[in-house]
């Protein structure tokens, strides 16, 4: 059949075209065309097949992958790839076209109820993570969907607020990671959000959508997050070209709309050229899509992310395990735990519980009830045997299990704070002079100053997918050697946090922290935290040495040797910041600028060189309001992490 661009159409098939067939594809036009199938991600398929009359949803189940939080920890390009390309394996097997992420937004609070569906609180780190994961996807023919366009970083408001901010704070910190992923991998829709930016609808926001076209030079098809169109007829005119789902509503407002001569046929003729593309492009790619990769393949792959995606947060000498009796308490021993939402993957075979994992791993291990879950939304409770001392003084660690249960889609976290029960069990099982080891599974920063104190060692499990607690207990047991890194800064409390100082009401977020979020604002103001951006801990030890930095051509080379000094191979990453970009005003003191993922063998060295792009050097100037190069003298550090730097080395640039 021959190709059809909105020429070929009538006028009522070119508005059926730029709003769904349904709830979660494009319209066929009776047969003319294909339809395009869209299921949900970004954390593993999540594929709607039916909807009761209460709106109770059935979903296909799938690999649960970890989340976005724990794939980030690993600071590995690689490992995003490989995870886009399992789930595109996935979406193959339903004869699925787009799957709906990555999700890119910047963790702005920790309050923010799908922090753990995005990967940082630095736009560099998400900008390469998504664009590695949307060419594991698309170089499997199917297509991404880049989300949330922007400045969407809290939920509860997400219907009613706008973010306010100025253009350098907007471009340096949350367009960057969407330009990144835009240059490099053109994904070929990407979603708006459903907030407003400076006063406009993010589905209606022509300014932006210029922006994207002319200035990242996107020529994909911009869908609309579902029901975030307000006025059908301003979304055509807009720039957008697909509203998603399909509302009868929303379809009527366009017609009469387009009859009434509110919508251009220049506008009309656009979007559905540009959703002619992606069904052409989807066509296309069905004929070329097989399956690449086994689903044992894709679950070794969702188990390797899982131990990869753990950081170590804390160890006095008491991990990993030998041949401890064990007691494992907290109700996540029992449960799978996970964000929820429209990324939440149903699992096919339930997940394997901790205190089976522990015996599988063989040790003597007896699980004992101290916190239970409650689910009616109330949280834990305290469970009656807390007070089973008798029997945990038999036992010579004590391994307990915490976590969110807040963390959700539309909906923030009042606290960053455990429950009551949580906290309070902690607590009291360290006073029982046993090894306390803390497993926590969250997808986002915890306070944890009223008990960090108490407990030997902290493993952050992150929300890990099926496989969890099995990646869990290799890190217990040293089977795997941690390596994860924080990719966010675990603040000491909430009230730290800069942009809780800021001016919010649920219509006005002002972003008046600017451009010093997470650790660009601890570092720059000195401020103390928990533990910081780049954390993390191993059962290695690593030492930095010889660093040297070289400008040739556009490329600027930091090398540098690194030193495994301990008895166990392991894998380091070196983090280099780089600060500050211009003496203009409220910049932050260093920016992360690039970072290595390096295994090194026991007492063994390894040299790393790490390639720095002039471009990530610009800063957007206040003063000339466009990029400007960096000029002068700028430091380069070395370092474990955003505040521990080992070496630091000055270059002038011309
Ligand atoms: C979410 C999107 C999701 C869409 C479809 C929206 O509520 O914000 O991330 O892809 O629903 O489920």
């Amino acid at each position: 059949m021959p190709r059809l661009t909105a020429k070929d159409l009538t006028i009522e098939e070119k508005l059926k075209l730029v709003i769904g067939g349904d709830h979660w594809g494009t319209n066929t036009l009776d047969g003319k065309v294909r339809y395009v199938k869209m299921v949900d991600g970004p954390i593993g398929r999540r594929l709607v097949v039916s909807e009761d009359k209460q709106g109770r949803e059935t979903i296909l189940p799938s690999i649960a992958y970890p989340c976005a939080q724990a794939l980030s920890h690993a600071w590995s390009e690689d490992f995003a790839y490989e995870l886009g390309k399992a789930i595109a394996n996935d979406m193959i097997d339903v004869n699925a076209d787009i799957l709906l992420g990555p999700a890119v937004n910047i963790k702005r609070t920790p309050l923010c109820g799908r922090n753990f569906e995005y990967y940082s609180e630095d736009p560099l780190l998400s900008g390469n993570l998504a664009a590695a994961y949307i060419k594991g996807a698309q170089d499997q023919h199917i297509g991404t969907s880049l989300k949330h366009f922007c400045a969407n970083n809290i939920e509860y408001a997400r219907h009613y607020c706008s973010s306010n901010l100025d253009e350098r704070t907007l471009r340096e910190i949350y367009l960057k990671q969407f330009e990144i992923a835009i240059k490099e991998s053109n994904p070929w829709t990407l979603m708006c959000s459903y907030n407003k930016v400076n006063g406009t609808w993010m589905s209606e926001h022509t300014e932006l959508y210029k922006f994207l076209r002319e200035e990242f030079k996107y020529d994909g098809t911009v869908v609309s997050d579902w029901n975030s169109v307000h006025d059908a007829v301003r979304t055509m005119n807009s720039g957008l070209d697909l509203i998603m789902p399909f509302k009868d509503i929303d379809y009527k407002r366009l017609k009469e709309g387009y009859e009434a001569g509110e919508i251009s046929d220049d506008a009309l003729d656009s979007a559905a050229n540009n959703v002619l593309n992606l069904i052409y492009k989807c066509e296309d790619a069905s004929k070329l899509r097989k399956r690449t990769m086994s689903i044992k393949s894709r679950k070794n792959l969702a188990y390797k992310l899982a131990q990869n995606g753990i950081v170590l947060l804390k160890n006095n000498n008491v991990l990993p395990l030998s041949n401890e009796r064990l007691v494992v308490t907290g109700a996540p021993v029992l449960r799978y735990k996970a964000g929820n939402g429209s990324s939440k993957v149903t699992l096919k075979e339930p997940a394997m519980t901790l205190d089976v994992a522990l015996q599988n791993a063989n040790f003597d291990c007896i699980y004992k009830e101290t916190t239970r879950y409650v689910p009616n939304g109330q949280g834990m409770m305290c469970g009656t045997d807390v007070t089973c001392r008798e029997e945990l003084l038999t036992r010579d660690a004590v391994v307990i299990a915490v976590g969110n249960e807040n963390e959700f889609e539309s909906g923030d976290r009042e606290t960053i704070k455990l429950c009551r029960a949580e906290e309070d069990a902690i607590r009291h099982l360290s006073g029982l002079g046993k090894k306390v080891i803390v497993v926590l599974y969250a997808g986002a920063p915890v306070d944890m100053s009223s008990w960090i104190g108490c407990v030997d060692a902290v493993v952050f499990a992150s929300f890990g997918g099926q496989y969890q607690n099995e990646a869990v207990v290799d890190v217990l047991t040293g089977k795997f050697n941690p390596c994860g890194h924080l990719t966010e800064s675990f603040p000491t409390c909430l009230e730290d946090v800069p942009a809780e100082q800021a001016y919010r009401d649920v219509e006005n977020f002002d972003y008046d922290e600017g451009l010093l979020v997470g650790y660009r604002y601890y570092t720059t103001s000195n401020y103390p935290v928990l533990y910081p951006f780049g954390y993390g801990l191993s059962y290695s030890r690593f030492a930095y040495s010889n660093m040297d930095v070289k400008v040739q051509n556009d490329m600027v080379k930091v090398s540098f040797t690194i030193t495994n000094t301990s008895d166990v191979d392991g894998i380091d990453i070196p983090q280099i910041y780089v600060g500050p970009l211009s003496c203009e005003p409220d910049r932050p003191i260093r920016e992360l600028k690039g970072y290595a993922r390096v295994a090194v063998k026991k007492n063994s060295s390894k040299k790393v060189t790490v390639d720095i792009p002039m471009d990530r050097l610009q800063y957007f100037s206040i003063n000339t309001n466009k990029w400007e190069p960096c000029k002068g003298k700028l430091t380069f550090m070395l370092g474990k992490n955003s505040r521990d730097i080992i070496i630091e080395k000055d270059i002038v640039l011309a």
